[in-house]
């Protein structure tokens, strides 16, 4: 028997016991006669003991041990004389009788402890030793429990799990496509599913009612924190539903991963928002409600009240109240306004207002204001002395309700409001059916071009298609976007429609959508379902700050694994069979 217990096992009342213990050598440390060794495996941490005095030679084969050398031992529980409280292990140690040496190690490129000294690209590098690291094998184990919870509760509503192909057409969800050349086929690509949101509506077509799949999605987008070319969706679909079976099954599925990972118990309905509110209040279609600071516009106050020529000729003016900020100083005002003129933010400036313990009003723009209409200002924004007021404006409203929205989660920060022990759950529903695009030069699905539009807003398709909204939703928790869905269209015409508006001659539809247009001509039933990042969801409940870090292989930044040394340059046999010629690459 390789081993009778675990690292991460034994306990006080196991002393006595003869065990036979393998795993890693984590640290050794010699004192005096003694050898002390971590040993560490997958379930914890075991202090293994070596006495020079007891077996001298042993000993000196433990001090001979190397960082991350893989042993078995075969020794005796002991009670410890210092014990260590903070390890579950920690009242025991092994007395070692035998020692065998597994496998050796070269000397790992960085320590591998919860705190370890390596930096992101060499623990990406060696993923597999950053893996050993508890606190990332945590996220691993959660993102287990996770998906074994999501299968229980599916299961138990009657979900069907099928799987759908990797190798498909294009699936058009916004972003670019992933292609794969196909040999049999020269000159023709697959496309990997950006979701496999087409497949899933023919399930339903094809009687299967309810599906889930736990499955791998790609996109080829811009990366961040929460995004990932390559991530899995906890994808499902449902017939003969409306938007509210579809929201309290997945409210449902949410409470039931509360309940089981978190421990916590939510009993009210998550509030829902329309998504004008969230973009009037918070300037984002994903707002983090774990605390207040809501826009107040400010238009009717600043514009045209004073000489103050940007606010004068702004189409928006907002603000947010700071509570308790009126003592920051020049500098501090000063990092907050680069914060905003960063690029990524591209303000033009920061205006803002400091109410003093008098009640009067101090501001940067003091000398274009009247006091009479800075005390309008303080009583707009409902702000007290000791307050600071803080105020954007610009010539298109959602552009800078963005930046104030920016701002507003920087000041969260600041203030420490942004708890990764709180979680603020909400429905944003209502989405607008299109948006404009500039690139394109047309009006784009905001959600995809199968989401059904508000019944009472069809009329609109024809003369305000702009206005129209969606029976689209997304889950938004602590800022972010845990999931999204839709009731879809199931009626050929209204599809029709949708790609007219869309930009789509009738020809193109067919040969994009031809495969689902026809579907739908042999009794395709109503529904509709939804889409929870699996990535989003484990990161949160883990409070890590990155999607990367719940993921065991994942990629970098730019989009590489710095592992695989992926994507990387294929021979020309490869290519030759593929028929592919590869252009000249500019350096
Ligand atoms: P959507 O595009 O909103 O909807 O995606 C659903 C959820 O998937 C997660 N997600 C991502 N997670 C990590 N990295 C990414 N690049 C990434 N992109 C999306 C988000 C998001 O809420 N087919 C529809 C769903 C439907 O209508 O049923 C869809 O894919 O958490």
């Amino acid at each position: 028997m390789f081993r009778t217990n675990t690292c991460g096992e034994l306990r006080l009342s196991d002393a006595g016991k003869q065990v036979t213990l393998a795993g890693w050598v984590q640290r050794t440390r010699k004192m005096g006669g003694m050898t002390f060794v971590d040993l560490r495996d997958r379930y914890g941490i075991t202090q293994l003991v070596f006495n020079e005095e007891i077996n001298a030679d042993l000993c000196e084969k433990a001090n001979k041990l190397g960082r991350e050398f893989v042993i078995q031992v075969i020794g005796t529980v002991n009670e410890r004389e210092s014990k260590n409280k903070n390890l579950p292990t920690g009242e025991i140690e092994i007395i070692v009788s035998e020692l065998n040496i597994l496998n050796t190690s070269l000397t790992p490129p960085f320590t591998i402890e919860d705190n370890t000294d390596g930096g992101d690209d060499i623990r990406m590098k060696y993923r597999y030793l950053d893996l050993r690291r508890s606190t990332v094998r945590q996220n691993i184990e959660l993102r287990h429990r996770m998906t074994m919870e999501v299968r229980r509760y599916l299961d138990s509503k009657g979900f069907l799990e099928i799987e759908t192909p990797m190798l498909i057409g294009s699936t058009p969800e916004g972003a670019r496509d992933f292609v794969v050349p196909s040999r049999m086929n020269p000159g023709q690509f697959y496309a990997l599913p950006q979701s496999p949101q087409t497949l899933k509506q023919l399930l339903m077509v094809a009687g299967m009612d309810r599906y889930f799949q736990i499955v791998k999605c790609f996109r080829d987008e811009d990366l961040r924190a929460d995004r990932q070319p390559e991530f899995t969706q906890i994808d499902c679909e449902m017939s003969f539903v409306d938007q509210e079976d579809v929201i309290s099954t997945f409210e449902g599925m949410a409470k039931h991963l509360f309940k089981e990972l978190r421990g916590v118990e939510l009993t009210e309905a998550f509030p829902r928002m329309p998504w004008s509110e969230a973009m009037r209040l918070y300037g984002s279609d994903k707002p983090d409600t774990r605390f207040g600071m809501e826009f107040v516009e400010l238009m009717d106050v600043l514009k045209g009240t004073g000489e103050f020529s940007v606010f004068n000729n702004a189409a928006y003016i907002g603000g947010i109240c700071a509570e308790g900020c009126a003592s920051y100083t020049r500098k501090q005002l000063d990092q907050l306004t680069d914060f905003v003129k960063r690029s990524q933010i591209g303000a033009k400036g920061l205006v803002y207002a400091r109410v003093q313990e008098d009640g009067s009003v101090k501001s940067s723009v003091d000398k274009f204001y009247s006091q009479e209409v800075l005390q309008n200002l303080k009583e707009a924004m409902q702000a007290k002395p000791g307050d600071l007021i803080l105020i954007m404006s610009g010539d298109d409203t959602m552009k800078t309700r963005k930046q104030l929205c920016e701002l507003r989660l920087e000041m969260g920060n600041r203030l420490g409001l942004r708890d990764k022990n709180k979680f603020s759950l909400l429905w944003v529903v209502d989405f607008p059916m299109f948006e404009w695009s500039e690139e394109e030069g047309r009006l784009m699905a905001m959600h995809h071009p199968f989401t059904h539009p508000k019944d009472e807003d069809i009329p609109l398709l024809d003369t305000h298609p702009e206005q129209v909204r969606a029976d689209a939703y997304d889950m938004v928790c602590n800022g972010v976007e845990v999931g999204g869905g839709s009731i879809r269209i199931f009626d050929p015409e209204l599809q029709d429609k949708m790609f007219q508006i869309l930009g789509f001659t009738k020809e193109k539809a067919q040969e994009q959508f031809g495969f689902l247009m026809n579907a739908f001509k042999y009794g395709a039933p109503p529904h509709g379902g939804l889409a929870y990042g699996l990535d989003r969801w484990v990161s949160l409940f883990a409070g890590l700050d990155t999607i990367r870090d719940c993921i065991a292989f994942p990629k970098n930044n730019s989009g590489r694994d710095v592992m695989l040394d992926a994507p990387s340059c294929i021979d020309q046999k490869q290519l030759d069979e593929l028929n592919l010629q590869i252009a000249k690459i500019e350096e």
